[in-house]
């Protein structure tokens, strides 16, 4: 899709999970624009080898964060980390995400799928905000899912999945979670000129899943030829971090650039303020 592009000379940007599919393309993207990149990557080798191949194409060094998203620890210390390096914020990406399809705990006892795709973006963007809001104005997008649909609430009562263990069932709230969240937090940006916006990238060929053992492997591999490309899973990413246009438009839930209205549950802004409560909680967020 064709839109006017700002211009990201001197605008510093954060992304997570950046080693692989959507988001290294939407790395490759950033930094091409002229954006001033920081990714943070779980996997040291990994990380420094995308910093190798981003810096190749990017105006200003790439820096690198090293910290496991399932770790609230390793949260706070990657967030104390930039707000050390004393660098403005103008973008923050929440795009890491995994698909688990037995029931794993994280070192924090949470179960892993929402405390990755959930609480890791909760956490970490309270823990920027004071750095955000200095920076203002000011993009934070959320990498959800269409998966949302898969189920029709957050199940707040078993948020630990400590009943039955469904894969998708696992995986569709913790993709709620990001869009309830999306809606809360832009409610609260309201009045500081920082937007926050949500998308779904697509079926997309990526690593996603393939640490779940041999179908993990085989589905993905099969799936490819109908599936769209990282790049083309970048898009919507891109169009919400770039546009010029989207300035002001906050609160709001994207696929295929385009604005798509959400079904009534991931409307619900009265589950969405006790997730808040919740979150915040399960984090130890003051
Ligand atoms: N692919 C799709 O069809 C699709 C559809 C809808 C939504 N999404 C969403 O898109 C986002 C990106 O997924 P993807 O498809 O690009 O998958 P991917 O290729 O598996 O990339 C996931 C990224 O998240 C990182 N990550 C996972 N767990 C982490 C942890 N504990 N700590 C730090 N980083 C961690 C991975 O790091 P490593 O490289 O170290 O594993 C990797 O960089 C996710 O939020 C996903 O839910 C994907």
């Amino acid at each position: 899709m064709k839109y006017q592009q700002r211009d990201m000379t001197g605008q510093c940007c954060l992304l997570t999970g950046a080693t692989s599919g959507i988001g290294k393309a939407t790395a490759m993207g950033l930094v091409k624009q002229g954006a001033s990149l920081t990714i943070i990557c779980r996997n040291r080798e990994k990380g420094e080898a995308l910093v190798t191949e981003l810096s190749a194409q990017a105006c200003e060094p790439v820096t690198l964060i090293v910290a496991d998203l399932s770790s609230q620890a390793d949260i706070r210390r990657a967030a104390a980390q930039y707000l050390d390096s004393g660098k403005p914020l103008h973008l923050l990406i929440n795009n890491a995400g995994v698909v688990n399809t037995t029931r794993k705990e994280t070192v924090d006892g949470i179960e892993d799928t929402f405390a990755v795709n959930h609480l890791a973006y909760f956490l970490l963007t309270n823990l920027l905000l004071p750095i955000i809001e200095e920076s203002a104005p000011a993009r934070i997008i959320n990498v959800a899912s269409g998966a949302y649909t898969f189920v029709k609430n957050m199940g707040l009562d078993d948020l630990n999945a400590k009943g039955s263990y469904k894969t998708f069932k696992v995986y569709g709230r913790s993709k709620l979670g990001n869009i309830l969240f999306t809606r809360e937090l832009s409610k609260r940006m309201r009045s500081k000129n920082i937007t926050v916006n949500c998308l779904h990238p697509g079926a997309v060929s990526t690593s996603l899943g393939t640490q779940n053992g041999i179908m993990g492997k085989l589905l993905p591999f099969l799936l490819k030829p109908f599936f769209r490309t990282p790049e083309q899973g970048a898009e919507t990413s891109l169009y919400l971090a770039l546009a010029d246009q989207l300035g002001n438009t906050s609160g709001r839930y994207y696929s295929n650039c385009k604005e798509v209205k959400l079904k009534s549950w991931a409307q619900d802004d009265a589950e969405a303020a006790e997730l808040w409560q919740i979150s915040a909680q399960m984090t130890g967020l003051k």
